[in-house]
């Protein structure tokens, strides 16, 4: 069986409806100010996987398949194209950026013991956990080639910067595993680490290789920070209530893996003790994916995901007011900038509440 049909036979009806807006979004139109700019993004993504040992072959080219929606590349061509031109550094360090991104997808696989990823098998299903973790690695090193090709120190302190803050959150979200205390400053600070600084440092990197620095730069950090957050935030929704056949991936794997994500912990503040003891418990005890339905519907039910889904919006809402502040600022300043590149990142920052994949 492949893997979009076990996919599909995996999946658990969650009766779950995404925002009717969902179907409106259309990435490919929402990336056309840098489409050309994306497939030399793309181009130099794939050479630089030819540097590799050609024994390797297999695996980087698997690695490439993982398609993915190209956010993190998109976001720094789009914003770099937001402040001026877009020139030969945002394509090495938008490969970079998407290339870490899929290592760490690999590896985070490989922790959450997933079994499919962007439409196919994971590594480590596809082959064990010990090819995901190195295959990973590999791609990190072929980053730092790229990397260094920009020869600027800004870029190497930011890349490593936002890299580390990664792995940290990826770190503190292990240790909390468990741990049905987790408050939302404790969530926030695992998102703002595993998600929220690639994110950040797609929109900073975008604006600074165009010329931002100071306050405008600033404000192009924040903004990648506040989507990067509302991103994972309804990652976690769709891992309880999503479809896998629409996301790719493996779903329900937060619960198996005892995490305390935001839609659980705004259940877990509402609910009376007996019902958030029993909760735990029912966790505790182990979520097998049969009850990924019921879980959802309690969840749905509760309102727990509907106040997730607030968070997420004020924090859109947040991103877009920054992103009106960064465009009236090219403005006054004259700079080179595209309207058409600020209404692109607005309509990515509204897909990230929209999305049902
Ligand atoms: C998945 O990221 C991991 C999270 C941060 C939630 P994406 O949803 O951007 O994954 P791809 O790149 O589209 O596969
Ligand atoms: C973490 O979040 C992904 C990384 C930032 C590496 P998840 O574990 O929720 O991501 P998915 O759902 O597997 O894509
Ligand atoms: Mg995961
Ligand atoms: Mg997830």
């Amino acid at each position: 069986m492949n893997a979009r049909a076990a996919l599909k036979k995996n999946d658990v009806m969650t009766n779950f409806s995404p925002p009717p807006s969902a179907r409106k979004f259309d990435l490919a139109k929402t990336y056309r100010p840098i489409e050309s700019e994306l497939k030399a993004t793309t181009e130099a993504l794939r050479e630089a996987l030819r540097r590799s040992d050609p024994a390797f072959a297999r695996y980087l080219d698997y690695s490439f398949e993982l398609g993915g929606k190209r956010l993190r590349p998109a976001l720094l061509l789009l914003s770099g194209r937001a402040w001026g031109a877009i020139e030969r550094r945002h394509r090495l360090c938008a490969a970079a950026l998407e290339m870490i991104h899929t290592g760490s997808l690999i590896h985070d696989d490989i922790l959450d013991g997933a079994k499919f990823r962007r439409q196919l098998e994971t590594f480590n299903a596809k082959w064990d956990s010990k090819r995901a973790v190195l295959v990973g690695d590999i791609l990190i090193t072929l980053a730092l080639d790229m990397i260094c090709e920009c020869d600027d120190p800004v870029v190497f302190r930011e890349i490593s910067a936002k890299c580390r803050a990664t792995v940290e959150g990826e770190l503190f979200q292990t240790d909390s595993s468990g741990n049905f205390e987790l408050t939302v400053e404790d969530y926030r600070r695992i998102v703002l680490g595993k998600t929220a600084s690639l994110i950040e440092c797609s929109t900073f990197l975008g604006g600074y290789l165009s010329g931002a620095r100071d306050a405008e730069l600033e404000l192009f950090a924040t903004f990648g920070r506040s989507i990067g957050v509302a991103f994972q935030i309804v990652d976690d929704v769709l891992d309880l209530v999503g479809d896998e056949e629409k996301t790719g991936k493996t779903l329900g794997s937060d619960l198996a893996n005892k995490k305390a994500t935001l839609p659980v912990i705004r259940y877990l503040e509402s609910a009376s003790e007996s019902d958030a003891r029993r909760f735990r418990d029912r966790v505790e005890r182990g979520v097998r994916p049969e009850e990924r339905a019921e879980i959802a519907a309690l969840l749905r039910e509760s309102g727990a995901v509907d106040a997730a889904f607030t968070d997420a919006n004020r924090l859109i809402d947040e991103a877009l007011a920054t992103l009106t502040t960064l465009e009236r600022r090219a403005e006054e300043l004259g700079r080179p900038s595209s309207s058409d590149a600020f209404e692109s990142l607005a309509a990515v920052a509204r897909f990230v509440v929209g999305r049902d994949r």
